[in-house]
């Protein structure tokens, strides 16, 4: 990789700085230095053999519930073990410039709040959440945060209401377990969870409101993106005068659609990404190199030093 491009840093530094509505969008290039893999990276282990077009669908979820409900638990374990990374830090102190910043993401990990922003638009909902399968309209379960190794700030009403959950609690709890069993033993971990383990019949969890089997609250291929997130990342990327591409190929619409949006209506457009996307030729300014050196260098560059 080559160095960091310092004229490219410092005209990102200016561009904020004037800026009156900055506007990021995000994908899951800004949380590969967590170690969150990306969805084009390829996996290895027991998972490795199925494509995440697989088994994020509605269709495989009712085809086999306990299989897709298990490789969210495995990857909801996996993320209690990471942080965010200097990429989201350097977000989060962007609040502080005087235009504000907003993050729309596309990763459904929760780094950025856990990094710190509060102005954070989930376009693809939360693996931090699960909802009824039915859509009875019955309560959302929340991950609690503790699982999440934050660093500072967060809304301290929300933990608040996590921690009068202790029915979300229940249904996260065997995530770790889980995650093990189907390790150790691949395939057979699947007769072990429902019929042989302490999980035995219990998963997924069911939906106190109506029976249906729980499922996380992220957007699977094939189904609408939550409209009032839509609405709000397509409204503020109408009106951003400034908007930052991060980690993302830009290829899965309609979040891909967003930054041509923004830039159709006169916003300045940059790109950070250490390889090429389709979107690299109408960005005004592309720093290539991972998110976390450039976003810091970045922030460092504004007095922001995150
Ligand atoms: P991808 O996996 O398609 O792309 C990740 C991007 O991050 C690539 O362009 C990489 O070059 C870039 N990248 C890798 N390391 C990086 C680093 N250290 N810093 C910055 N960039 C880096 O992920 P997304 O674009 O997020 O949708 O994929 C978008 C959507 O595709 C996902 O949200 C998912 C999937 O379909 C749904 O689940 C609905």
């Amino acid at each position: 990789m080559h160095g960091l491009d310092d004229q490219a840093v410092a005209r990102v530094s200016e561009l904020l700085k004037g800026s009156t509505q900055p506007v990021a969008l995000t994908g899951a290039g800004i949380s590969a230095e967590s170690g969150v893999p990306t969805f084009r990276s390829g996996e290895s282990g027991f998972w490795g053999r199925f494509r995440p077009e697989d088994l994020a669908t509605p269709e495989a979820f009712a085809a086999d519930p306990l299989l897709v409900w298990c490789w969210y638990a495995w990857r909801r374990a996996q993320l209690a073990e990471l942080s965010p990374n200097d990429g989201h830090r350097a977000m989060a102190a962007f609040e502080q410039l005087p235009g504000g910043f907003t993050v729309i993401t596309q990763n459904v990990d929760g780094l950025h709040q856990a990094g710190g922003s509060h102005n954070v638009i989930e376009v693809h909902g939360s693996i931090a959440a699960v909802r009824c399968s039915a859509d009875c309209g019955a309560r959302r379960y929340l991950l609690h945060e503790h699982n999440h190794k934050h660093d500072h700030n967060h809304d301290r009403e929300r933990d608040r209401e996590r921690d009068r959950d202790a029915s979300a609690e229940a249904v996260f709890a065997s995530d770790r377990e889980v995650a093990r069993l189907v390790a150790e033993q691949g395939d057979a971990a699947f007769a072990t969870i429902s019929e042989g383990s302490g999980l035995s019949g219990r998963l997924p969890p069911q939906c106190s409101g109506c029976g249906a089997y729980l499922r996380p609250d992220v957007v699977w291929f094939g189904e609408q993106l939550p409209l009032e997130a839509v609405n709000r990342a397509f409204e503020l990327s109408e009106s951003a005068d400034l908007f930052l591409v991060v980690g993302t190929s830009s290829v899965v619409y309609p979040a891909a659609a967003l930054p041509e949006v923004a830039a159709e209506r006169g916003a300045v457009l940059v790109e950070i990404n250490p390889e090429p996307t389709p979107l690299s030729d109408r960005a005004d300014v592309v720093i290539r190199s991972g998110s976390g050196p450039a976003l810091s260098a970045v922030a460092q560059r504004l007095g922001l030093g995150a």
